[in-house]
């Protein structure tokens, strides 16, 4: 029986003299009858990163070189495909499926080669890939025929940053891997991407849209990721759970961000964020959650981030009641 975990995260306060932290972010093997420990495979030593081994593993018998070997196939949350000998735990290959920065690769004997950025602690960096994953609990599939495997994956860097020029490119792929080798074949857009064409569009000769400053897009995706991402998910991309993802919010939501920033909300477990960000920043998170909206809102029509709510506030004094929304549809609380 083979299972992978992960850990909690702060290397630092989980062991403040170093180490591996055996068998953590592992494939373990262990005698289903007996419980006993058969090997392990670490995927990510002394994880400070929350580079969890969860992710589901595809089980198949290969041929690598000339020998038939039976094999797991797994691409956990660090960024890397992996092929493992599950006999023995033998570390066979890894390669990158997304971008990667903490390490450059691995060495023969299974161990990350780390950057030297991955575990810089005095100043902001940016890691790849986030604490999201590039993958998650997401199937993957393996098809003997092709000798591929075929997987979700989605690019998102994690907030340690200070750096105007990187990219913000939390969009959807899906990826084929040579399951011998790790190497990928091809990979296609799947059309969630998030980012977005600032653009504002007429419905009834009324403009949509809340109006912001382009140049202010890029620094609010540094405050967004920073400081919203955790909770509300990133802008258009994922619309689950209880919490709105904000690229769905009406227009009066964006529109008068600060209030929903700075306290109204507080009862409800909006964090208060009154005295760490700045009216200047709302400027700056209202752009890109804008530009979000503005990009998936002509597809779902007038949407509200609430699952089956209206938005708050709606609508907004400067539109009047002329700018009635659309009945909001019901949204199935357990979708499939
Ligand atoms: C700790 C979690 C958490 C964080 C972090 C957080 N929020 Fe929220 N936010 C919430 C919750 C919970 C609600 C829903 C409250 C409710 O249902 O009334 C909410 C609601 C909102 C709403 C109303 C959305 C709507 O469509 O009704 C806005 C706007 C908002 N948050 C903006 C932000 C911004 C901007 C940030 C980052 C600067 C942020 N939030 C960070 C938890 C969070």
């Amino acid at each position: 029986m083979i299972i992978g975990n992960g850990s909690p995260w702060a290397h630092e306060k989980r062991s403040p003299a170093g180490g591996d932290n055996l068998c953590l972010a592992s494939l373990v093997a262990l005698n289903p009858d007996t419980g006993e420990y058969v090997w392990h495979y670490q995927q990510t030593p002394g994880d400070n990163w929350d580079f969890t081994s969860t992710q589901p593993m595809i089980l198949a018998d290969l041929k690598i070189g000339c020998e038939a070997r039976k094999l797991i196939l797994h691409a956990p949350k660090n960024g890397f495909f992996f092929v493992v000998d599950r006999k023995t735990g033998e570390f066979i290959s890894a390669k990158n499926v997304v971008d990667v920065n903490w390490a450059s690769g691995y060495d023969a004997k299974g161990r990350p080669i780390e950057t030297a950025i991955a575990r810089v602690a005095d100043r902001p960096r940016e890691i790849i890939p986030s604490a999201h994953g590039p993958r998650n609990w997401q199937s993957m599939s393996f098809n003997p025929q092709t000798g591929l495997v075929y997987m979700p994956v989605q690019n998102v860097p994690v907030p340690l940053l200070d750096n105007k020029d990187w990219k913000f490119n939390a969009e959807g792929r899906f990826i084929a891997c040579d399951a011998r080798n790790g190497k990928k074949r091809w990979e296609a857009p799947t059309g969630t991407g998030v980012i977005a064409a600032p653009s504002t569009y007429l419905v009834d000769g009324i403009v949509q849209g809340v109006p912001y400053n382009k140049d202010h897009v890029a620094e609010g995706i540094a405050l967004c990721v920073s400081n919203c991402v955790f909770c509300h998910g990133v802008p258009g991309v994922d619309r689950g759970g209880n919490i709105p993802n904000l690229g769905y919010s009406s227009q009066a939501v964006v529109s008068n961000l600060e209030q929903y920033m700075f306290g109204a909300l507080a009862r409800n477990g909006m964090p208060d964020f009154m005295g760490k960000l700045q009216p200047a920043d709302v400027d700056k998170l209202k752009a890109f959650i804008q530009g979000t909206a503005d990009a998936v809102r002509p597809k779902e029509g007038a949407g509200t981030g609430r699952p089956g709510g209206r938005p708050l506030g709606w609508p907004p004094p400067s539109l009047g009641a002329a700018a009635q929304l659309p009945a909001a549809a019901p949204v199935d609380p357990n979708p499939s």
